[in-house]
């Protein structure tokens, strides 16, 4: 069995009560459009990796209007919230993987296409004998970064401390290839920074619990 199969399978939430009379061909231009598959490297693209229902993604979008915003998401509610969304803005800058980041990626020829990537708050799966779903390990960082620029950023998202522990352990693993910028505690605090208040964000806020925000760039 090849490693593809672990990677490719998701364990949380897919489908949605939206799913069953979606028209994809209605919104084309958005959701599993050719264009993701044709970046160009020579522009700045951007990765907005588990965008929940895509608050990150407009936020993205809103800031970033020269480059193309990619949502890789999963689950296709918050996809359909975020293509309605994107419409009512009017923002022609989105573009959603409806599914898993590694098929996505999988699918890109090689190339250094991105200038930024954001993982908010992936999923902690804090069990002991759910640790090996965790998004973010080795595999994932070397993936990535295949796909990255030189001197791109990436923002990761946690309020799972064993979660941190484990992704500043793999940046340091990493260390000729990755610096993490954000050493201070007032760096490394979400709640001191502007950046976009998402669902899995408020939740962390309302469970008591203190969201961390890493800030790598690639060397
Ligand atoms: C805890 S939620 C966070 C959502 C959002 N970023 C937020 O802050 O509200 C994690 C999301 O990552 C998505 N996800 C998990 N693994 C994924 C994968 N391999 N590819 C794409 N999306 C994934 C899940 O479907 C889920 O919506």
């Amino acid at each position: 069995m090849n490693n593809n199969y672990f990677h490719y399978r998701i364990y949380g939430r897919s489908k949605g009560r939206n799913k069953k009379n979606f028209q994809y061909d209605k919104y084309r231009s958005i959701i599993n459009n050719r264009a993701i598959k044709d970046l160009k490297v020579t522009d700045n693209n951007i990765l907005d990796i588990g965008s929940g229902y895509g608050e990150s993604t407009l936020y993205l979008a809103e800031n970033y209007i020269n480059s193309k915003i990619i949502a890789c998401e999963n689950f296709f509610d918050g996809n359909y919230k975020l293509i309605n969304e994107t419409e009512k803005k009017q923002l022609n800058n989105i573009y959603i993987h409806n599914g898993n980041v590694h098929q996505f990626l999988d699918k890109l020829t090689e190339g250094k296409y991105f200038s930024l990537i954001w993982i908010l708050f992936p999923d902690p799966w804090p069990k002991k004998k759910h640790l090996k779903r965790r998004l973010i390990n080795l595999f994932f960082f070397n993936k990535i970064l295949k796909y990255l620029k030189k001197n791109a950023k990436i923002y990761i998202a946690t309020d799972s401390k064993s979660y941190l522990k484990e992704i500043l352990f793999l940046v340091f693993q990493l260390r000729n290839q990755l610096i993490w910028e954000n050493q201070r505690k007032l760096g490394w605090d979400y709640n001191n920074t502007s950046l976009v208040q998402t669902k899995y964000y408020k939740k962390a806020i309302k469970n008591g619990s203190n969201p961390f925000i890493i800030k790598l760039r690639t060397l």
